[in-house]
């Protein structure tokens, strides 16, 4: 069974008989480990009760587009920008309508016009309307712009037609959810990536770090492992759980990561830098706890090895991927560290923001080669760990 996990998803649900098979729906996400919310166009309520889904999901359910109160907590923006993926089940033709026309007239299509995650619908219609030339060159429009359309099933209709309209059985929506994450543009490569802080200790106590929470290096082990490949994260002391189907090495230190790295990255493919390793450590650490007899003291700091340099100087045939973070002219800086360190390319962010960088949920980045650069705007790291690895892999084959 393809996995969810770590994943979070919108279902939508607009208004038809099908509404109740969203609970439904709800479950069989959740039991592929993903977190999901439910929106409900006004119509849906006249099918299922909000109670409900509020129940199943464990989130209140969100339906008005001008409610001062849901703005302020979490509005149409943060939603698109929280989703992975938009699942619209089931989805009405009219709603699909809206969704051509690109109309922002609910809290639904708002965010689906806002968000960049991928957006998947199940339609479910009689068949009538399903097979009116209307509703095919909606389906035709709503393909180009690669939202993905899962079925619909043929047979018996509320109606008491027969013919193609019937929404999916919500295990069979669930399983294709899950393989949207599957994109197996790196299948047969081994990627290592490090992620999170170091710690560099100065006596057994005290140690000097920096603020990285892992969620980024995490999130780009996540996508290169939807994208088939077989992956390493080495990682520093941070607070997540690991993502399924990886292995995990966990160090402390600047000196144990890299030679973690060295080693995994002798027979890989590809390497990709997101930790934040400590640039200094004290030359020498204190066997007992420093004692606070004066009022200053002097720590003596070495620099560290530099990991990615390392790695990109001396492994043969592997692609090396750093990130680079900058609080001011940030292409700049980051096209230096991409020519000094010998990197094939860089992913430079501004870790000044609060919104975005060190420990958000979000980040805005930059990809940055010898020859091109492409800004990737505030986005999940989730979804920014996707398009990277989908234009990484197109570099590697191209
Ligand atoms: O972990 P999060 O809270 O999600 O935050 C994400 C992040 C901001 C940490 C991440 O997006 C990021 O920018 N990681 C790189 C942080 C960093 O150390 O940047 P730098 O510009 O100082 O270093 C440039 C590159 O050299 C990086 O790839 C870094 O991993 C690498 N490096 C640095 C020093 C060193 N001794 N060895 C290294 O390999």
């Amino acid at each position: 069974m393809s996995t969810l996990s770590n994943k979070r998803i919108i279902v939508g649900i607009t208004g038809g008989i099908a509404a109740y098979k969203s609970a439904e729906i709800v479950r069989r996400l959740q039991d592929r480990g993903s977190k999901v919310q439910v929106v409900m166009t006004p119509s849906a309520e006249e099918f299922i009760r909000p109670l409900t889904l509020q129940a199943l999901s464990g989130y209140p359910v969100h339906a008005d587009l001008l409610d001062p109160e849901a703005e302020a907590g979490m509005g149409h923006i943060e939603l698109a920008r929280w989703a992975d993926l938009l699942l619209i089940a089931p989805a009405t033709a009219d709603f699909i309508a809206s969704m051509v026309h690109g109309r922002g007239n609910s809290l639904l299509s708002a965010i689906y016009l806002a968000t960049s995650g991928m957006v998947a619908v199940a339609p479910a219609m009689n068949q009538g309307m399903w097979s009116h030339p209307a509703t095919s060159d909606n389906m035709q429009t709503l393909r180009q712009r690669q939202v993905m359309i899962f079925g619909p099933d043929n047979g018996i209709q509320a109606c008491g037609d027969i013919g193609e309209g019937r929404m999916q059985q919500p295990d069979v929506i669930a399983e294709q959810v899950a393989n949207c994450f599957e994109t197996g543009q790196l299948s047969g490569k081994k990627v290592v990536i490090t992620a999170g802080p170091t710690r560099e200790a100065i006596d057994p106590v005290r140690y000097i770090s920096n603020h990285s929470s892992g969620k980024m290096g995490y999130a780009m082990a996540t996508a290169a492992i939807e994208a088939g490949a077989q992956v390493t994260i080495i990682s520093g002391p941070v607070a997540l759980a690991a993502p399924d189907r990886c292995t995990v090495i966990r160090v402390i230190s600047a000196a144990e990561m890299h030679s973690s790295a060295m080693a995994a990255c002798a027979d890989a493919d590809i390497f990709i830098a997101a930790a934040a390793v400590a640039d200094y450590r004290p030359a020498s650490v204190a066997e007992q706890k420093i004692k606070k007899h004066t009022d200053s003291i002097e720590l003596k700091l070495e620099k560290t090895p530099d990991i990615v340099s390392t790695v990109a100087n001396n492994v043969k045939d592997i692609f090396v991927v750093g990130f680079a973070a900058e609080t001011q002219d940030i292409e700049t800086y980051a096209r230096d560290k991409l020519q000094r360190k010998k990197l094939n390319a860089i992913i430079a962010n501004d870790v000044s923001r609060i919104d975005v960088g060190f420990n958000s949920d979000n980040n805005e980045a930059w990809w940055i080669t010898s020859n091109t650069s492409q800004v990737f705007s505030k986005r999940s790291k989730t979804q920014l760990a996707r398009d990277i690895i989908d234009i990484l892999s197109k570099q590697i084959d191209s």
